[in-house]
């Protein structure tokens, strides 16, 4: 079990570099699966849940390539095989291969994705989607076992803008006959990225109003070079800890593209917050910390992102008045609660989907446990601003979204290292 050990009050100063977006570079890989010439992505951030997917794409038949000093994947793309292992369960994303096989061989068996600590997240949608193309599904406890012919265009809407679904359906219909249009679409950078993606391989997609995609299916799709996004929740957590951290010398976010989070960028600033933001970074100077409480609710592009709702409440801790904080996504996304409060923060979680954050509270050292991916990044900020020493236990959560946080966060003068316990 690995943790992660901070001594808080230190002030940071320095750079702090942002890479590819995990949350693009799950889908464009599965998507790489398409098609049938070699695939080049950069910017691709050191990850183990993209080294687990390059090894399923391994698994049907392509060859794959990971070289991290130039934050390059190469893959020479060949289905050979249509059943993924029950390797595949262990990430989620997994669910993204589903579409690339049928599309191309007409038939799938992949093992169901695993449960999820935040909630039920259901695959109905994209079930559903893949059935409106043609597809039909066998039961099987299991494994999801899918078979279809060629896949046919269809109008189709969503029940929810599912990020997931979207980008499963928008990968099979790429090569289905005819044009499809999809309703009440995810509009996330992330989704953005995948069908630039899909476009340079020469599928033809496009935003056709608010709401909908309209896609003209290919024969076939070809190779391409493409650069990731930055990712936006490193982006909007960094900027969490320059505004609690920085020191006489400010901290610069480098390599970023803060219109794509400028909903939580503005409650940062609404709540007192000085950032200079640029085209592809952001400068946080030293503040006078005079923070004030701010409302927030999560919702789907461009309204708060989920995945920065844990970085954010913890910001909240340090701001004064009542706040009030709703998750509408996920059922059980306030896990990291509890152990903020153990380290003096206070924090009343009044339902599944609010918690009202009483504020401003002196945050003390304490041994946590990493619960969920952004939940440990809040429970890491936390330990940055404690006095004492903080232990965050289970750290393999966070490292599934966070490259060497624990590095970069040394690197620019926080106390904190990495400790095995047995
Ligand atoms: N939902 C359904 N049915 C479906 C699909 C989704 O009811 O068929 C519900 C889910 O239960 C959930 C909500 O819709 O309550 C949102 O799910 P969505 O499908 O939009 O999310 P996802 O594709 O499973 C991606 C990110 C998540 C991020 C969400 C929302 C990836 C690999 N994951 O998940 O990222 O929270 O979109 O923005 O892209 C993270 O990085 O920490 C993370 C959890």
């Amino acid at each position: 079990m690995t943790n992660i050990i901070i001594n808080g009050g230190k002030t940071l100063e320095g750079t702090l570099p942002i890479f590819g977006a995990k949350n693009a570079c799950l889908p464009i890989i599965c998507a790489t699966a398409l098609a049938e010439e070699k695939v080049t992505l950069s910017n691709i951030p050191d990850l183990s849940d993209i080294e687990l997917l390059l090894g399923l794409l391994e698994e049907i038949g392509c060859q794959t390539s990971f070289c991290k000093e130039k934050r390059e994947v190469e893959v020479t793309p060949n289905i050979a095989k249509t059943e993924l292992s029950q390797k595949a369960n262990k990430m989620r994303a997994s669910i993204l291969m589903l579409a690339p096989l049928l599309a191309r061989k007409g038939s799938a068996k992949i093992p169901y994705p695993g449960g999820c600590s935040i909630g039920g997240r259901p695959i109905d949608i994209t079930l559903d989607g893949l059935r409106a193309l043609g597809v039909s599904f066998e039961d099987s406890d299991d494994y999801l076992i899918a078979s279809a012919g060629k896949l046919k265009a269809c109008e189709f809407t969503l029940k929810f803008p599912s990020v997931g679904a979207t980008e499963a359906l928008i990968m099979a219909a790429s090569l289905a006959e005819g044009t499809t249009v999809f309703h009440n679409v995810a509009r996330e950078p992330e989704i953005t990225d995948t069908m630039d993606f899909l476009n340079a391989l020469g599928a033809d997609m496009f935003f056709s109003d608010d709401n909908s995609i309209t896609i003209n299916g290919a024969e076939k799709l070809a190779g391409c070079q493409h650069r990731v996004i930055p990712d936006r929740i490193i982006t909007g957590t960094y900027a969490v800890i320059g505004a609690l951290c920085a020191g006489e010398k400010g901290i610069l976010i480098e390599n970023c593209q803060p219109k794509h989070l400028q909903t939580e960028l503005n409650v940062l600033q609404q709540a007192g917050v000085k950032m200079d933001i640029k085209e592809n970074s952001i400068f946080i100077p030293q503040q006078d910390k005079n923070y004030v409480g701010v409302d927030f609710e999560t919702s789907v592009y461009n309204g708060f992102a989920t995945d920065l709702q844990a970085p954010i409440m913890m910001f909240l801790t340090q701001c004064d008045g009542e706040a009030h904080v709703t998750e509408n996504i996920y059922e059980n996304r306030f896990m990291h609660v509890p152990h903020l409060n153990n380290m003096g923060a206070k924090i009343t979680p009044v339902s599944h989907h609010l918690a009202v954050v009483k504020g401003k509270t002196d945050l003390v050292g304490a041994k946590v446990e990493s619960t969920d991916l952004r939940g440990s990044a809040a429970l890491v900020i936390a330990g940055l601003i404690a006095e004492g020493q903080t232990i965050v236990e289970k750290v393999q959560h966070l490292d599934r979204g966070y490259e060497t946080l624990d590095k970069f966060l040394a690197n620019i003068g926080a106390d904190i290292k990495r400790g095995t316990v047995l």
